[in-house]
């Protein structure tokens, strides 16, 4: 099939185009490389350098080929800055959305597979999250992401649409080529390996007061190849005529922050430096998946299951990339 990827250049969405190309797909990528790269790109695929909003990059994205299934992974998706900067998200995680929508309509192109995230969760429900728990996003960046798959079920509730919403926990770990750069790191993993290997200072504890055991908050990591063979799965779902479906993808385990710290520390050999620092806004105390409706949906389940595989992986990743892709 012929595949369009939006920000097939970032972290998740490179892996996920390694994985398509493998499938033997043929991928185009849309990609504005605000935070994505362009050596992030395998070499089977096609990149269109230009933005969504852009109508000549958009034009191209669908006139290239002709587009049998589009993956929408562009997006913001920093907690922290969806709290300080909410407009941007809006921009970013809705109105660009409705505007690819539009295309896809335009172009005859209904089968859609996008990246959500747990944070649509009411964090206060019971854990693990399934996904008719409720729903009440903490911060912006939830609460966006919930608007437009609010938006899918209406274009697939008019017959317009069949979509996958896929639900990440949090995306951890590396394939052989495709690793985590971040311009701005914000994210655990990939803080904890750079202070590791002595490439940063100590990395600050979000909170050490949650209602969890050892205080510090709980994640549900899940490696990201598993995510992009999630993707694969729910492509060739929609091609059989499967019904639309929103899904978590998550390792259904979940490690606090400190636990996180010692996997690093047990994989590196290294001590890693941390300081204790107040809550960050928008932050959980604990997100953890059921993936059983996944596994029921798309037969999928975590190859890289531990915590353990997914900071190794991170960790040669980097020590292969230490200053991560070219520019
Ligand atoms: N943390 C620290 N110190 C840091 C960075 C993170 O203590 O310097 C803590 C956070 O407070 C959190 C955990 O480590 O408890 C994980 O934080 P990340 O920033 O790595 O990831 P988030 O949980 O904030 O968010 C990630 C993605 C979101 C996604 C979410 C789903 O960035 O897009 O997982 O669980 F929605």
């Amino acid at each position: 099939m012929n595949v369009l990827v939006v920000g097939g250049a970032g972290y998740i969405g490179s892996v996920v185009v390694e994985e398509l190309v493998r499938a033997r797909h043929s991928v185009l990528v849309l990609d504005d490389l605000s935070t994505g790269h362009r050596d992030a790109v395998p070499p089977l695929a096609l990149l269109i350098h230009g933005a969504i909003q852009d109508p000549a990059a958009l034009h191209e994205a669908f006139t290239t080929k002709e587009i049998d299934c589009v993956v929408h992974l562009a997006a913001r998706s920093i907690v922290a800055e969806s709290v300080a900067h909410p407009e941007r998200y809006e921009e970013a995680n809705v109105g660009a959305g409705a505007t690819l929508l539009a295309e896809m309509q335009k172009r005859g192109v209904r089968r859609l597979v996008f990246s959500s995230t747990a944070a649509v969760y009411d964090p206060e429900s019971p854990m693990p999250l399934h996904e008719r728990s409720p729903l009440k996003p903490a911060n912006p960046y939830g609460s966006t992401k919930l608007r437009f798959e609010r938006l899918l079920a209406e274009w697939a509730g008019r017959g317009e649409l069949d979509y996958v919403a896929l639900r990440y926990f949090n995306v951890g770990g590396a394939s052989i080529d495709h690793g985590e750069d971040h311009r701005e790191e914000t994210h655990l993993i990939p803080l904890l390996i750079d202070a590791a290997r002595g490439a940063r200072g100590p990395v600050p504890v979000f909170g050490d007061d949650y209602p969890t055991p050892d205080g510090t908050a709980v994640r549900d990591y899940v490696h990201v190849v598993d995510v992009a063979e999630a993707h694969v799965r729910a492509i060739r779902h929609l091609a059989e005529g499967g019904e639309s479906a929103t899904l978590n993808l998550g390792s259904e385990a979940g490690a606090t922050v400190r636990q996180v710290v010692r996997a690093v520390e047990d994989v590196t050999g290294r001590t890693v430096p941390t300081t204790a620092a107040p809550r960050r806004a928008g932050d959980p105390a604990a997100l953890v998946a059921s993936a059983k409706e996944a596994r029921r949906v798309l037969g999928w389940k975590p190859e890289f299951g531990d915590l353990e595989s997914i900071v190794e992986t991170a960790w040669e990743w980097r020590r292969r990339h230490p200053e991560g892709y070219a520019e």
